[in-house]
């Protein structure tokens, strides 16, 4: 039985105590399971029913289930003395653990791989040494990873899994230093919550990739999220990313209508909003150096330029096939990792490091422009309109003032 808090706090331990359960509040076993699978907290009538049977009153199951809302944390902090006096040693107990240095087991210039359980290393590295966070878990979708790690956690622990690594992450970022989070939106739900209690939210970033099949009764997954926050005020590094417009690919024709606002547009490109489209799933196989989970080269390009300067240090607690190392590594950025399972497809990537160098500089030149060359090629062709040089000149001086500047996606 996925026994989780609900079933825990009823001592409903098996099918028959289950059954027992339902029968004497009159409430179904699969609204039961409902509940206690989706740490879903119960409602009216099935929270009345569920109280007077445990015996338990409002307050203290809310505590139980850790479904606190704000008026019982105002009381919780009104009495914070006298409860504190009572959990104090326990708190001490976990705290005082004493944590274990670790060797990295691959080395390169600028980074360090270790092979070790991320929840450990965490543990181990100096607090506030790290500019960049960049974490991609796995996502609890019951995948067979070649570390063999359980990826079908109950939502609780992996909840509370999520919240001790991210937590830790906390602690090594420095001041100003950028986190972010790729998941799955439901999960993405709750990671924010932690986050939101110690970072500052910059954005929720919608990546465009359908993950999974539609599903009946269900609006289509058709995003990724990207969390990202800063610690502190504002962030050390925010580098403005630009891309090109979006045309047609077949003719370069413009795919919305600017109106008279083509003349105003950034020649450096459109400023990336908080939706990203020209992220892609890696598919083609010279691209693609292990069997699943593997981010695109781009993705990466685009946060560690965003958020983090040369020699600085970033920071990833789930390899897999090592995106973030090898980006950063190209990028001069110091690396440190960490991967519970085989390491060798990341030391793979690593010999072929100037095919990624190549990836990256074709990434980059098709970034900070309005037209891509490619695209200027089939709009000259097909005499569609360009920015001519003189235009480019004078919005280089535009660039200063960002208010005169058009945005692009505020134009229907
Ligand atoms: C979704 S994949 C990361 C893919 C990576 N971003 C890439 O582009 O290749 C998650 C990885 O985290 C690893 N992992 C899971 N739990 C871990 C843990 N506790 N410590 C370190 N690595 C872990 C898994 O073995 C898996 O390779």
């Amino acid at each position: 039985m996925n026994n989780q808090k609900l079933f825990s706090v009823l001592n409903i331990t098996d099918n028959k105590t289950l059954k027992e359960f339902a029968k004497r509040t009159n409430i179904r076993v699969p609204k039961l399971r409902y509940y206690n699978e989706n740490s879903i907290f119960p409602h009216s009538e099935d929270l009345e029913k569920i109280l007077e049977e445990a015996d338990l009153s409002e307050i203290e199951f809310r505590i139980k289930m850790g479904v606190i809302d704000s008026n019982i944390l105002d009381l919780i902090s009104n009495n914070s003395k006298q409860i504190s006096e009572i959990i104090q040693k326990d708190f001490n107990n976990e705290k005082e653990q004493s944590h274990s240095a670790f060797q990295p087991k691959f080395e390169t210039k600028l980074g360090k791989l270790y092979q070790e359980d991320s929840l450990e290393l965490i543990k181990s590295l100096p607090k506030q040494s790290v500019d960049l966070i960049f974490a991609d878990p796995p996502f609890n979708l019951d995948k067979n990873y070649e570390s063999k790690m359980n990826d079908k956690l109950s939502k609780e622990e992996y909840k509370k899994w999520t919240e001790e690594w991210i937590l830790g992450c906390i602690d090594l970022l420095k001041e100003g230093g950028a986190f972010f989070l790729w998941n799955l939106p439901s999960w993405n739900t709750y990671s924010a919550e932690v986050l939101s209690k110690y970072l500052n939210f910059r954005h929720w970033i919608a990546v465009d990739i359908k993950y999974s099949l539609p599903i009946a009764n269900r609006l289509y997954p058709a995003h990724y999220s990207l969390l990202y926050y800063v610690k502190g005020e504002k962030p050390n590094t925010f580098k403005q990313e630009r891309i090109p417009l979006e045309i047609c690919k077949k003719c370069g024709a413009d795919i919305k209508d600017y109106g008279g606002y083509k003349n105003k547009l950034n020649p450096k490109g459109l400023s990336l909003p908080d939706v990203w489209k020209d992220v892609s799933p890696v598919r083609h196989k010279k691209y693609k150096t292990r069997d699943s989970n593997q981010l695109p080269v781009n993705l990466l390009e685009r946060v560690i330029s965003m958020s983090s300067k040369e020699g600085d240090t970033v920071f990833d607690p789930f390899g897999g096939s090592g995106t973030s190392y090898i980006v950063s590594e190209i990028l001069n950025r110091n690396w440190i990792g960490g991967e519970i399972g085989p390491i060798d497809s990341i030391k793979e990537r690593f010999k072929d490091i100037d095919f990624h160098r190549e990836q990256i500089y074709k990434i980059q030149s098709k970034k900070n422009t309005l037209f891509t060359d490619e695209m200027r090629q089939i709009r000259e062709k097909n005499e569609h309109w360009l920015p001519v040089d003189e235009e480019v000149d004078d919005k280089d001086k535009e660039e200063k003032n960002s208010s005169t500047q058009v945005d692009i996606f505020s134009i229907s």
